[in-house]
């Protein structure tokens, strides 16, 4: 059977990526090391630039958002607070034939006759192994196949001559408990927390027991009162962290889609709760239309700040290079939610093995926060000024019911956490009592992107084939990435049209030297000129600068002939050239690239 398109695309971009050095398997030497990803030089250059936009343009291009580098490794009741400890984890299982492991929630739906054994007996010794066993056919197969594995089964129990025992067949509809690859029975699904354990000190017991961060988030909470404190930020503000998270993943695939070790671009924007911004503007906006609902105001709730993250997020991706077209969004269902999420829109770009997650942006509620005040015993609201001066000013009937809806919510979220009710609606009253006087815990949305996801993303989209005939009739077929300037490793490549022309090759060495303290650039001798040129296409390279006879001899024709001192440009994506005085090439290419 012919493979599938998609999977053909993914290996010419995975052969693209290893042959021009974007991306190597890890430990390759050894036979690589399953979900982990080195980036070479061409990688290395792309993903400084992805995250160097998403850290100014999420970050410092903004007054309300500071930033955070904290641990890989973290105090391990952080990990118990969030719920990594009991509930991050997903749901495995095990061929019984081929010990091969699965995501139990990802294995395809079948459906087929399945041929159930009651276990076997050896022939020849009178041995025998009671231990059930089956086999599922897809309907029409001749059932002697499903025996022969069964036969296997056994026989790895030490059975040789196998008679099978108690045969029975069922029509199955729909089942996951089966290899699609070879019809056995798999193990049922057990969870399998994704965290990766580590020790702190010396002496490797369980109280040293520490983890890899699953995710960059956490430690934002945990240092939320502290950068709060220091950064003399007000609430509606973010804090953003960029780094490595790590995850035991059952079965990493899709390239890097899913790996083990990976890179997160997060961010925690904290907000008022609802009734905070009621109390102090009247009432809470709602949103008006789907769209971009433009600048922060005052009166709005977690819906239209959740609304403005997704706008501004989409709005991110395409600054990047990934057209609206690419990207899809989609709003988990209610029964989808975290049970403290009041909504969760998952930013979807179509890779080619499928539409997949590029970002996830939550409106989480209060419950981080609120879930660190109570493991840490330290307190993690604020006080705020102006919440309190309006609250005093409400009418009473307007007060209780504010404080009727806070209380209320922080009973559900107690309770939902198993504290007793007693205790709980005495601590739900004293958050109530609090909101009146300025206090409360700041909810939250979180934009949470994959560094790796966005890099395969942008490869995929840039991934161009190019089929050339010369004059001769022959057709070559070329690779281009048409990355994005502001993305592409080398921003510009500077190439004096022939190597072995000593001005040509020194002018161009001192434009490339000019260029190389604002931008990657790069600088290529060895080959014809057409050879250079496919070489930057492939790289991604958006601009070309050639130094050529009429930078020295002056402009043949036209309007300019005559001028002396420029250079060819040329554009990767038509092959459009343009000449340009070479005073004039740095500022040209900055307002392109930056
Ligand atoms: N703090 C929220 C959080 O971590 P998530 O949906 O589990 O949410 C956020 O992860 C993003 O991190 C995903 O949208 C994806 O881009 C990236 N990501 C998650 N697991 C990954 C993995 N195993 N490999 C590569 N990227 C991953």
């Amino acid at each position: 059977m012919a493979e599938p398109k998609e999977n053909v695309l993914m290996e010419k971009i995975t052969s693209l990526c290893k042959r021009r050095g974007f991306i190597f398997q890890s430990s390759e030497i050894y036979g690589g090391i399953q979900g982990f990803w080195d980036y070479g030089p061409l990688g290395a250059e792309l993903k400084r630039n992805v995250k160097e936009l998403w850290w100014s343009t999420m970050t410092r291009m903004r007054d309300d958002v500071v930033g955070l580098e904290a641990t890989i490794i973290m105090h391990p009741a952080i990990w118990r607070a969030s719920g990594h400890v009991d509930t991050f984890s997903d749901p495995m299982c095990d061929c019984l034939l081929t010990k091969k492991r699965f995501r139990a929630d990802q294995i395809e739906f079948q459906s087929g006759n399945a041929y159930h054994y009651a276990g076997a007996k050896d022939t020849a010794t009178g041995k025998e192994v009671v231990e059930p066993y089956a086999v599922l056919l897809a309907a029409g197969k001749p059932p002697e196949s499903a025996r022969k594995t069964a036969a296997q089964f056994y026989a790895q129990r030490g059975l040789q001559t196998v008679e099978l025992i108690g045969e029975t067949v069922a029509k199955v509809e729909n089942s996951q408990r089966f290899n699609p690859e070879n019809g056995s029975l798999l193990t049922p699904p057990v969870p399998f927390n994704l965290m990766f354990k580590t020790y702190v000190g010396p002496t490797a017991t369980e109280a040293d027991v520490a983890y890899l961060r699953p995710e960059t988030a956490q430690a934002i909470f945990a240092q939320f009162k502290n950068v709060h404190e220091t950064s003399r930020q007000k609430v509606p503000f973010g804090v953003a962290q960029m780094g490595k998270a790590f995850r035991n993943e059952v079965t990493p695939r899709n390239y890097t889609f899913r790996s083990r070790e990976f890179e997160q671009m997060e961010r925690e924007f904290f907000i008022k709760p609802d009734e905070a911004v009621e109390a102090v503007t009247a009432a809470v906006a709602t949103p008006a239309a789907k769209g971009h609902p433009g600048e922060p105001q005052p009166n709005w709730g977690w819906q239209l700040w959740h609304q403005y993250w997704v706008e501004e997020r989409i709005k991110f991706y395409e600054g990047i290079g990934l057209p609206r077209t690419t990207l899809e969004e989609y709003w988990q269902k209610p029964e989808e939610l975290a049970h403290y999420a009041r909504a969760c829109v998952d930013i979807l770009f179509k890779f080619p093995f499928g539409t997949q997650e590029l970002e996830g942006i939550a409106a989480r509620s209060d419950f981080d926060l609120s879930q660190h005040e109570r493991c840490s015993g330290k307190a993690m609201g604020i006080f705020d000024e102006e919440l309190r001066t309006a609250f005093g000013k409400l009418p009473p009937q307007k007060q209780t019911e504010l404080k009727d809806r806070y209380y209320a919510a922080r009973l559900k979220y107690l309770t939902k956490m198993g504290v007793s009710a007693a205790e709980a609606g005495a601590a739900a009253q004293e958050d109530a009592d609090g909101l009146a006087k300025g206090q409360y815990i700041p909810h939250v949305i979180e934009p949470s992107a994959g560094v790796d996801r966005l890099i395969l993303a942008l490869l995929a989209n840039a991934f161009t084939e190019v089929t050339e005939t010369d004059a001769k009739g022959k057709s070559e077929t070329r690779v281009v990435l048409r990355f994005h300037p502001r993305v592409a490793p080398i921003k510009v490549a500077v190439l004096p049209l022939l190597k072995n022309k000593p001005e040509l090759a020194a002018k161009a060495r001192a434009i490339f030297e000019s260029l190389r303290g604002h931008m990657m650039a790069f600088h290529d001798e060895a080959g014809s000129i057409g050879r250079r040129y496919a070489r930057q296409d492939e790289a991604g390279t958006p601009f070309c600068v050639t130094v050529d006879f009429e930078t020295f001899e002056g402009i043949k024709d036209g309007p300019q002939a005559g001028v002396k001192d420029t250079v060819t440009i040329r554009h990767r994506d038509d092959g459009k050239q343009e000449r340009i005085a070479t005073s004039e090439l740095l500022p040209w290419l900055l307002v392109r690239v930056k």
